[in-house]
């Protein structure tokens, strides 16, 4: 089966065998009938495959998850609960909070991918994580066989990071995500240029629809589009230095761009890192990086993971080389 319109970076790849979930009670049967096989194959789970770099061949069983349907579950004094199945759209479900008068997730508009995926890389973006309104999810463990549920602190959330890319990787699947939205709403627009973008739209008591209309309109301004230029988001996760290696940066760049964290320690914008290298714009072979956002690497045209592997390498070295700083890459290798 070929997986090319099924991965964002539209990498011509193929599985050897290929097996669609629609529905949850079909787990049990599937993890049945891989016991049986004479040998174990590897299992990938595919949601929106926005966060994978395939190679051209899978020799793997790859679970397309499109479990469907989004329900409110309980109305707290606090928070609504609200829930998701693994395959809906995440953006189709962060606009249906919205229209049901729930904010809390709107920082996380148009992030490509679905809700199912969306714990996984705790994905996060203009001041929001994932963790903050998460509150549970049921998976699928296919070494017991049977499902499981995982609290906030279980899933181990950090950074574009969760224990589902660590010790669990590949062993759970994900069918239904909820989240516990606050009564009590706050905006949150203390990144970039979130905050003056409403003023500039003359709207001064935001409502979180409001900031969703507001962080769209930023993200078509400066990410590629995967429909229409195969990519898979930040391509790097901004690394954290210490205060040392900071000073020794500003002392030869007096505009590093850097936050500072709690531990002490700063994060660096990869971006700016690479741009600095001048790889922004630049080309190799059918990869290239994205002309708008150096931390996004770009299909031009027949990709493969190998060229993917290439170009990223290349990047790491320059950026270790310039800046004594190891760039960790972030979407998954396959
Ligand atoms: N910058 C440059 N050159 C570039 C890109 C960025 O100098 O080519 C500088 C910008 O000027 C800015 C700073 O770097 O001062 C940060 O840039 P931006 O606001 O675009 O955010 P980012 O750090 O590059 C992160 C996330 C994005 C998320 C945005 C907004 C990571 C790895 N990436 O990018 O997430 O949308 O912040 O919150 O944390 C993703 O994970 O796929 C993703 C797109």
């Amino acid at each position: 089966v070929s997986l090319k319109t099924s991965n964002s970076f539209g990498i011509d790849a193929v599985a050897d065998q290929f097996f669609r979930l629609e529905s949850p009670q079909q787990l049990a049967e599937l993890q049945q009938s891989l016991k049986l096989l004479p040998e174990a194959i590897p299992r990938l789970f595919l949601g929106g495959g926005s966060n994978l770099i395939l190679s051209d061949r899978l020799a793997a069983l790859v679970i397309q998850v499109a479990l469907t349907g989004k329900q409110i579950l309980e109305q707290g004094e606090e928070t609504t609960i609200v829930s998701g199945a693994a395959g809906e759209n995440w953006h189709e479900f962060v606009q249906w909070t919205l229209a049901q008068g729930l904010g809390g997730l709107e920082n996380l508009s148009l992030i490509p991918g679905t809700v199912g995926a969306s714990p996984i890389q705790n994905i996060g973006a203009y001041g929001r994580e994932l963790k903050d309104f998460f509150h549970q999810l049921t998976a699928f463990d296919f070494e017991l066989g049977e499902f499981r549920t995982f609290t906030k602190a279980e899933c181990q959330f950090a950074y574009r990071d969760s224990i589902f890319k660590r010790e669990f990787k590949d062993r759970f699947l994900i069918t239904e995500v909820q989240f516990a939205l606050p009564r009590l709403w706050k905006p949150e627009l203390s990144y970039g240029d979130v905050a003056q973008q409403l003023q500039q739209r003359g709207i001064h008591k935001p409502k979180p629809q409001d900031v969703s209309d507001v962080i769209c309109a930023i993200r078509q301004s400066k990410l590629p589009d995967p429909a229409i230029i195969g990519n898979a988001g930040s391509f790097f996760k901004n690394p954290v230095v210490s205060p040392a290696l900071r000073e020794q940066i500003l002392r030869s760049h007096p505009n590093c761009v850097s936050y500072p964290l709690d531990d002490g320690n700063f994060k660096l914008a990869a971006g700016w890192l690479i741009e600095q290298c001048g790889w922004k714009g630049k080309r190799l072979e059918r990869v290239g990086v994205y002309e708008k956002q150096a931390l996004v690497l770009v299909n031009l045209g027949g990709a493969t993971g190998k060229d993917v592997r290439a170009l990223a390498a290349q990047i790491q070295a320059d950026v270790a080389e310039n800046f004594s700083v190891n760039l960790e890459v972030e979407p998954v290798f396959v």
